[in-house]
């Protein structure tokens, strides 16, 4: 078993589902000691892994998540609300500042509370997506959310350094995250957007959770941005 976490402990603000899942998962698998957090989450211990709630629209809440873990070395944020497609005209903005609020402004609520217990050798990793490069007719919040992610995420590697910042930008993934879909729609809507990328189809979270492993490893990436979209900026 690989070891480079180990000793170390990791913090996964969405590992309740999806992508921070498979963070976890692997991070686990790599030695670390790993603390999932989430609104659907009780305080306990499962297999070793550790799990705390948490509501990222909710700073006095994401306090309590830190002065009860301490200090750690590595945050991972994957928390994201689940964004309706539609034109900036048929939007309800306070929708769009709710989906916001969940995304860009609970990450950076989620930096305040965190870095007073941070190492200062550790990393931050934040996720983006790709419509924060990809212009797509109906999808100004994700664009507007993730461009601001992986802006914030450039500055902050300068201004909080020497902890690393880096945010993992990813494609069409098979998550949780579709699931309000019912199964024939959706395995329809992955074929179309897979079918239309070069691998030919769309990812698995366990793909992307490789971005945030190799974030949190490697000790001379900072700034970056990584892409893993099966060539879907291409
Ligand atoms: N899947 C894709 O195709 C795709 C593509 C591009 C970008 N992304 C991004 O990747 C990230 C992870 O998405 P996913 O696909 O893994 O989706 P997911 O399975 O739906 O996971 C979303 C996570 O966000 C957490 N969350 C939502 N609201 C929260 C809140 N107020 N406080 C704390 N946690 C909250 C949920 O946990 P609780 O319900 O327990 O709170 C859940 O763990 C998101 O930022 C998403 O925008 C995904």
């Amino acid at each position: 078993m690989a070891s480079s976490l180990r000793g170390q402990t990791v913090i996964v603000i969405g590992g309740s589902s999806g992508i921070g899942a498979a963070v976890a998962e692997a991070a686990v698998a790599r030695g670390a000691t790993v603390v999932l957090a989430g609104r659907r989450l009780t305080s306990g211990v499962d297999n070793g892994v550790r799990s705390e709630p948490v509501d990222v629209t909710d700073s006095v809440s994401l306090q309590r998540l830190f002065e009860t873990v301490g200090r750690f070395d590595h945050l991972v944020f994957t928390s994201g609300p689940s964004v309706r497609a539609k034109t900036l005209l048929d939007t309800d903005l306070v929708e769009a500042q709710d989906n916001f609020n969940v995304k860009l402004w609970g990450a950076l609520r989620a930096l305040q509370q965190a870095l007073p217990f941070l190492d200062e050798h550790g990393s931050i990793s934040l996720t983006s997506g790709q419509m924060g490069r990809k212009w797509v007719a109906g999808q100004f919040i994700k664009t507007g959310i993730n461009a601001a992610t992986e802006a914030l995420g450039k500055q902050l590697a300068k201004e909080l350094a020497p902890r690393r910042v880096n945010v993992i930008s990813p494609g069409v993934i098979d998550t949780p995250a579709y699931a309000g879909l019912a199964e024939e729609p959706r395995l329809a809507m992955f074929a179309k957007a897979g079918g239309a990328l070069p691998v030919g189809r769309v990812g698995q979270a366990e793909e992307v959770a490789a971005g945030y492993v190799l974030a949190m490893e490697n000790g001379f990436m900072t700034g970056s941005i990584i892409d893993i979209n099966g060539g879907g900026m291409l």
